[in-house]
């Protein structure tokens, strides 16, 4: 390690980790406002494209001289403006785990806010499909960096014992950003004139802004300075996030653990090419619980897991699903209802994923969710026209909701910010973030096809497909899923090559990467530390 530093290690693993100040605390939870993009984002634009102005201007048509039936948004315009998002999503989001290894965590975030910006200016200059198609695509790439790395950021400088609730606040700030959305078109529906669609997508510029500005006074990741072989900066960005001195022992065993932690990692890495670095994320039996090739499936399953649950239908195509039920009168309050539900139970999650831990919530949360779901399906195909069942039916897919923001919404990201060894992790938190956009990019365009009502017309019976993947949920989560709460990230390694997920939740820390890299003088194993020079 350059510069010499001398680091005090332990080998008590109660002691891996500084006691952390509220004001570190804080400084934590600010950079889940990167949430808020990520909700925002994806949720404006079903509204916008509902908007006769916005049709005006895609189709060239005028809504009073139209032919009857003709003034609406040809499918395939529908679908690329919709997927176009997640595919510059999908790039971006791989792109990105390069630049935070390079670059760093703080400032590939940073530069996907001035992505984000230059695409959102291109969409407030459009006044056509091209340019607005264009905007959208480079969008997606600032809005693939930041989801990608906030969640690998906030993972890495959180304190163990709350960063499952951390993280969840990232989920918790997705369903505002998501409810913000459904508010400013609502606001901005009727507007007879380019501001209608103009407002709700310039407002995004603020989210990114405030990003930014934040993220540009926070601290960056101290693990991404282990990583660079830098030492005295990651003690430094410890003391900031930890709020104690950089000397203070708590902070040398700290640092200490990360850094026997890495160097145990680099062992057992090759020194390869570019190409075969990425490999390295693959590599590794699919039978052992903690190979590279093992977590990367985890990490890209899990998230596709997430989007199998079906919550996106309810959010992207809710307001058509409700329309269709025929019964109902105000199909928007009804969507709004349902975003609602998702903004108020995601704090539950603050709390659950700390006391019963990330597989407990997700093997319940997904019991929980598909007897909704079938709840709702039987109900629709049995008695579907009357007020009454239909009334049960949302209810019911409120309380799915519920269950889905309180356990898979956050415990997917919480997760996939977890399992990953520190020389793949900016790769694996980005295949894995590429996984959701990719899974939701292929729900939101094969969605349309099986509801559509001159296409499969599955109505309420769409909710069976739901029900079955989510109960592909379930078995997943019992089978794959490993128990990382309350651990730091360098005792999940280790965790994850002494268990298997059904064992992992009983599984306690015994030793410290610093006492078994040799940091630790066994003769002053008493004392529970010893300075050791590096
Ligand atoms: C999912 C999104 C979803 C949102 C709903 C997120 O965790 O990844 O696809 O729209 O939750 O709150």
């Amino acid at each position: 390690m350059p510069g010499g530093a001398i680091l005090s290690a332990t080998n008590d693993v109660s002691r891996v980790e500084a006691p952390v100040t509220i004001k570190a605390y804080l400084l934590c939870a600010f950079a889940s406002f990167g949430g808020i993009f990520f909700g925002y984002d994806s949720g404006y634009i079903s509204g916008v494209m509902g908007m006769d102005y916005f049709i005006a201007v895609i189709t060239g048509l005028d809504k009073d001289t139209a032919p009857e039936g003709t003034f609406v948004l040809p499918s395939w315009k529908m679908s690329l403006i919709t997927s176009i998002l997640s595919a510059g999503t999908f790039f971006g989001s791989i792109i990105a785990g390069d630049l935070a290894d390079w670059y760093g965590r703080r400032v590939t975030i940073i530069l996907g806010c001035i992505v984000f910006i230059i695409g959102v200016v291109l969409q407030i200059a459009s006044a056509g499909l091209g340019l607005l198609v264009a905007g959208r695509l480079i969008a997606g790439f600032g809005v693939g960096f930041v989801s990608a790395i906030i969640i690998l950021y906030m993972s890495e400088i959180a304190p163990r014992k709350f960063r499952g609730a951390l993280v969840s606040g990232y989920q918790f700030c997705i369903t505002i950003g998501l409810l913000l959305a459904a508010c400013v078109d609502y606001g901005t529906q009727h507007y007879n004139n380019s501001g209608s669609y103009r407002i709700p997508i310039a407002l995004q510029v603020l989210w990114a802004l405030i990003l930014a500005i934040g993220l540009f006074l926070l601290p960056e990741s101290p693990r991404f300075f282990v990583r660079t072989d830098n030492s005295e900066k990651a003690a430094k960005v410890l003391a900031r996030l930890r709020g104690q001195p950089a000397d203070s022992e708590y902070i040398q065993q700290e640092l200490a653990e990360i850094v026997a932690n890495h160097e145990y990692e680099l062992q057992a890495t090759p020194k390869t090419t570019y190409i075969g670095s990425w490999l390295y994320c693959f590599k590794g039996s699919l039978f052992e619980p903690s190979s590279n090739l093992r977590r990367t499936i985890l990490g890209t399953s899990i998230q596709m897991m997430q989007q199998w649950t079906g919550v996106n239908f309810v959010f992207y195509f809710g307001t058509t699903f409700f329309k269709d039920l025929g019964t109902i009168q105000n199909p928007f309050l009804i969507s709004l209802i349902t975003t609602l539900v998702n903004v108020c139970s995601t704090p539950i999650s603050f709390w659950t994923v700390e006391r019963f831990g990330r597989r407990t919530i997700l093997i319940y949360g997904a019991a929980g969710m598909l007897v909704c779901e079938f709840i709702v399906a039987i109900v629709g195909v049995t008695d579907g026209q009357n007020q009454n069942a239909v009334r049960a039916m949302i209810a019911f897919i409120c309380i799915y909701i519920a269950f889905f923001a309180s356990t898979w919404g956050p415990g997917a990201w919480v997760v996939i910010g977890e399992i990953y060894p520190l020389p793949i992790r900016s790769r694996g938190v980005a295949l894995s973030t590429s996984s959701n956009w990719l899974w939701n990019c292929i729900i939101a365009v094969i969605t349309p096809y099986m509801v559509g009502t001159d296409k499969g017309n599955l109505g309420a019976k769409v909710f069976f497909i739901w029900g079955s993947l989510c109960t592909c949920c379930l078995v997943y989560a019992y089978f794959l899923i490993p128990e990382t709460k309350g651990l730091t990230l360098e005792q999940v390694d280790r965790m994850l090559e002494e268990t298997t997920p059904r064992t992992s939740a009983k599984w306690v820390p015994h030793s410290t990467f610093a006492a078994d890299m040799g940091f630790v003088d066994n003769d002053a194993a008493e004392k529970g530390s010893i300075e050791h020079k590096v």
